[in-house]
């Protein structure tokens, strides 16, 4: 066991993307536990859209990390020391766990301890297995709810929501469209996931290529990303349509949030039902969704991917990347073995 406690704090909140003033690296002695608690040493922590939005001025679903205050992060780890019978020691726990080597952990938290009988490694526990997994399962199932051959287009589909997001909707029998940014992606979204098609958002003609994609207009838009390209997909939504509004990610970076789809009048003509939702609502009925995902993986039904950066200190820069567009599938930091 290390004999510190590594944290990167917000130092200052960015003006775009962040930078090397946002956090600062900080440690302190491991926290010692009290009553109903247990410590954890996090191995491996997920970098997520959300982490930016955490750290503006404004109150999204959660307050603002204060300045001073250890980057809030979503991490896995063991459990090392346990006061908690729900927590033994050696049990894989994943929930709120922040930028840092060891969190102390209670009942107060959402927090979910590994169902037994799940194998995998922590990257995809946190991925496809995990929160993210968790996010396309219950708002493509809940929300979403395609049907045989309808037409369900995901966007940011290369990315770890959407990829699993797009492969549930195939499992459901319908015609899945991904818009991704770049060839590779795109054709890895086709060739390994086995979407239908795919629309390369960074093309000059990307507008034909949805149009092409989607001849029968669009049932269900498991909408990531925001913008134009949600100006565009709402443009093509059908009668009695179903958007799953699950993030924005073209926004978070910017001051100002794009400016507003010109098409959402074809959301009041044709009746469409669109749905907020915050995957941490969900908290409780995790391991249904865990259980459903390992089962499609176990029988070939779901491809997991993840992009695993090396190093506690890379912590800051890997949040970039996610708005670079350089993970494929679900982006983590590995920070111990
Ligand atoms: N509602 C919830 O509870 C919940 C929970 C988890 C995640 N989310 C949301 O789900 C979305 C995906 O999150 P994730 O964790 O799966 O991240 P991710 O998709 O693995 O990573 C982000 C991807 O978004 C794409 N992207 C970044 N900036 C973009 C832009 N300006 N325009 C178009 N695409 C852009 C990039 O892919 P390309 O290379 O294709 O550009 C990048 O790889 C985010 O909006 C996130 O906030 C919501």
């Amino acid at each position: 066991m290390a004999d510190e406690n590594r944290m990167w704090v917000l130092a200052e909140r960015p003006d775009g993307p962040v930078d090397e003033n946002t956090f600062r690296m900080e440690s302190s002695p491991i926290p010692e536990i009290g009553d109903g608690e247990a410590l954890v040493r996090v191995r491996v922590i997920s970098i997520d859209p959300t982490n930016r939005m955490w750290i503006g001025e404004e109150p999204t679903y959660l307050p603002p990390v204060a300045i001073g205050e250890v980057m809030r992060g979503l991490g896995l780890g063991e459990v090392v020391e346990s006061n908690n019978p729900s927590f033994p020691v050696g049990a894989r726990v994943q929930g709120l766990t922040g930028w840092q080597d060891y969190a102390v952990i209670s009942d107060e938290q959402p927090l979910m301890v590994v169902p037994d009988g799940v194998e995998a490694d922590d990257a995809t526990l946190l991925g496809a297995l995990g929160m993210t997994g968790a996010t396309a399962w219950f708002g493509m199932k809940e929300i979403g709810q395609p049907k045989e051959g309808e037409t369900v287009v995901v966007s940011a589909a290369a990315g770890a929501v959407g990829s699993v997001a797009g492969q549930l909707a195939k499992a459901e029998g319908a015609r899945v469209v991904g818009i991704a940014g770049g060839p590779e992606k795109c054709a890895w979204i086709v060739d390994q996931l086995g979407f239908d098609a795919a629309v390369d958002y960074k093309a000059d003609d990307w507008h034909d290529q949805l149009k092409a994609s989607t001849p029968d207009g669009i049932d269900v838009d498991f909408e990531n990303v925001g913008g134009e390209i949600m100006e565009a997909v709402f443009g093509r939504l059908n009668i009695n349509a179903r958007v799953v509004l699950c993030g924005l990610i073209s926004g978070y970076n910017e001051t100002e949030p794009p400016p507003g789809p010109r098409t959402f009048g074809n959301l009041l003509v044709n009746r469409v039902k669109l749905q907020g939702f915050i995957i941490l609502d969900y908290y409780p009925r995790f391991g249904e969704a865990v259980t459903g995902l390992s089962e499609l993986a176990a029988e070939g039904k779901l491809e997991t991917e993840e992009t695993v950066v090396d190093g506690f200190d890379r912590l800051p820069e890997a949040l970039n990347m996610l708005f670079a567009g350089e993970n494929r599938g679900k982006l983590v930091v590995q920070i111990a073995d």
